[in-house]
């Protein structure tokens, strides 16, 4: 009796090892989990946070970067105009770090995060009352709930909803 159960514990221990290496595998493929996005560029952060936090690359796909950067006159009724060079190093490192899932692509690129289904799906358990709250005043407004934005920080732990 002792015996055996020695031996189903060494079954026991190395089939929850082989379980604990399946799933870390699982969480490293699945970039969805992943919400602290790559924010290191400069010019970037700058020119793109001015008017409200720089969202981060890894938001949308390359494809909608390069629709928004290519009618930056006409920005959701701004001005966001660049000069070509710091244009150039944006849409390079907005590209790079774009988002490669292939659930966001369409025909017609998506110019709004907040429009993706993955936005929706994150937040469809926040209220109506929380979006009409002034002090959000827009979807669009990450900060006003994701306390860490600016860091390229929106993982959960973060999140507080103004009242
Ligand atoms: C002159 C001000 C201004 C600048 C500079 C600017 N934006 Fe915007 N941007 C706006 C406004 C206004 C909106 C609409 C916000 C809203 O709906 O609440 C917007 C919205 C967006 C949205 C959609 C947000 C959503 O999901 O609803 C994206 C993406 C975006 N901007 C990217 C950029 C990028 C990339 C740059 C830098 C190249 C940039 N913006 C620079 C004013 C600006
Ligand atoms: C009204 C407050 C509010 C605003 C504004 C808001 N969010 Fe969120 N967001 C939340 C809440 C609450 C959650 C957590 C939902 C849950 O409990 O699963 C969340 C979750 C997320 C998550 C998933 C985090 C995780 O760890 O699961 C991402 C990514 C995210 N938001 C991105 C954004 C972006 C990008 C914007 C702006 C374009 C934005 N959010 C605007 C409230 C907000």
């Amino acid at each position: 009796m002792a015996l055996d159960f020695t031996n189903f514990a060494r079954v026991f221990a190395v089939a929850m090892l082989l379980m604990a290496a399946a799933m870390s595998v699982a969480y490293a493929d699945d970039d969805d989990d992943d919400y602290k996005f790559n924010v290191n560029n400069a010019t970037w952060k700058s020119e793109c946070g001015a008017c409200h936090v720089a969202y981060p690359p890894g938001l949308l796909p390359a494809e909608s970067w390069r629709a928004i950067m290519s009618g930056l006159a006409r920005h959701f009724g701004s001005d966001a105009s660049l000069d070509a060079a710091s244009a150039h190093e944006i849409t390079a490192f907005l590209e790079k770090n774009a988002d490669t899932g292939k659930h966001e692509l369409s025909d017609k690129p998506l110019l709004r995060i907040t429009e993706t289904r993955r936005f929706k799906s994150e937040h469809s358990e926040v209220a109506a009352r929380h979006w009409k709250n002034p002090r959000v005043k827009s979807r669009a407004n990450c900060g006003a709930c994701h306390t860490t934005a600016d860091s390229g920080d929106f993982s959960e732990d973060n999140v507080k909803i103004p009242r």
